[in-house]
């Protein structure tokens, strides 16, 4: 099968191999820690949420985020492209076009990645905008689409997206609810795009359950061009999550057993807005173990409510993939990012050996 070669080295002429983003992660995919990852050879991501009114505080937010990314970057004009992308949930799209599309090209972002529609027709108006905004300027600009089904990455690339990011099962955060991991997700993805005839223009990201070299060099054994990780991002010196999330990460082990893939965490924390087909993968915390033992939803919900009013983060939910138990250190995104890349060579090295 001949694969496509560095279409993303070509797209985003800063990265370096393997290809490695950062998950848009509403509220923790802030400009730091997207800046730091571009700046260490990655594609940083913003997470920038899913109101997209004209009153939207989020788009308000993410203005600002997007003015911080570009200063923090330092030495790129004004009038060249930000190596930064945006990461949007779609399942209420409407306004999109006419409020987040300019925002986004007003900053001259580099990629607009869309996840967890209602339906995937949904994005087929928001892909043909960007796209027509793409054909019409000077914007370079790349549409991600991240799909946790074989049919919906064959939606996606029939829609014109640039990159598929299959998301596995073993992903940290929202998810198809009914899903595979990437092992046999990816293969049949790959061998999908390649179907279409689409391989030669698009790419495929591999997320879900990668914190290091070793499971990178697995996705690109799957067919995979290059990773996200979400997880193992939070536990940076970069990223904003509460400190009390970073400790859960790293103190938590075999993680098929200390996480689960549920709607129930958004249930006990008053979040449960995400269309049915999704779920959500989260360590099981103090509320989902009081509802294991057979306490009322309305109970926990109540206690959830008394916590968050005394500024106690405990029972928030601590969304994190299966491979958490991997990540044992809190590090810098470039510490990270070269370690993976180094394990990525050595992996690489062990297997050859085996062969
Ligand atoms: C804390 C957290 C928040 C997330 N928020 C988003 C989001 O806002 N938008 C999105 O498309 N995906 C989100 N995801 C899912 C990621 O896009 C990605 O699929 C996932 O992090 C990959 O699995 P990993 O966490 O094991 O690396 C989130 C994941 C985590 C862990």
């Amino acid at each position: 099968m001949a694969y496509p070669k560095r279409l993303l080295r070509t797209w985003f002429q800063h990265t370096q191999s393997p290809f490695i983003a950062n998950a848009p992660m509403f509220g923790f995919a802030e400009y730091s820690l997207a800046a730091a990852v571009t700046k260490s050879g990655g594609l940083g991501f913003i997470g920038g949420g899913f109101n997209f009114t004209a009153e939207s505080a989020q788009l308000t937010n993410l203005n600002g985020q997007l003015e911080k990314a570009r200063s923090e970057l330092g030495d790129i004009p004004p009038t060249s492209s930000l190596p930064i992308g945006v990461g949007f949930i779609t399942f209420q799209p409407a306004g999109f076009i006419e409020n987040a599309i300019p925002i986004l090209k007003k900053h001259r972002v580099m990629a607009i990645w869309l996840s967890f529609p209602e339906s995937d027709a949904d994005h087929l108006p928001i892909i043909e905008a960007i796209l027509q905004a793409r054909t019409q300027s000077d914007w370079d600009v790349r549409v991600f689409v991240q799909v946790g089904t074989v049919q919906a990455a064959r939606n996606a690339t029939q829609q014109g997206a640039d990159v598929i990011v299959v998301q596995g099962s073993d992903a940290g955060g929202h998810q198809w609810a009914q899903g595979a991991s990437l092992l046999s997700l990816l293969p049949e993805v790959r061998d999908a795009v390649e179907e279409s005839g689409a391989a030669s223009h698009t790419a495929i990201l591999a997320a879900g359950g990668i914190v290091d070299g070793r499971g990178c060099v697995a996705a690109l054994g799957l067919g995979a061009d290059g990773v996200v990780m979400g997880t193992r991002f939070i536990a940076t010196a970069e990223c904003p999550a509460p400190s009390h999330f970073k400790e859960t990460i790293l103190s938590s082990s075999d993680g098929g057993v200390s996480t689960v893939k549920s709607t129930q965490h958004d249930v006990f924390q008053s979040t449960d807005v995400f269309p049915r087909q999704y779920d959500g993968r989260a360590i099981i915390g103090v509320s989902y173990k009081e509802a294991e033992s057979g306490l009322s939803q309305e109970e926990i919900i109540k206690r959830y409510k008394n916590a968050t009013e005394k500024k106690e983060d405990y029972r928030r939910t601590v969304w994190a993939g299966a491979s958490v138990g991997v990540i044992k250190k809190l590090l810098t995104v470039s510490e990270l990012i070269k370690n993976v890349q180094q394990e990525v060579k050595s992996t690489l090295d062990r297997v050859a050996q085996r062969i």
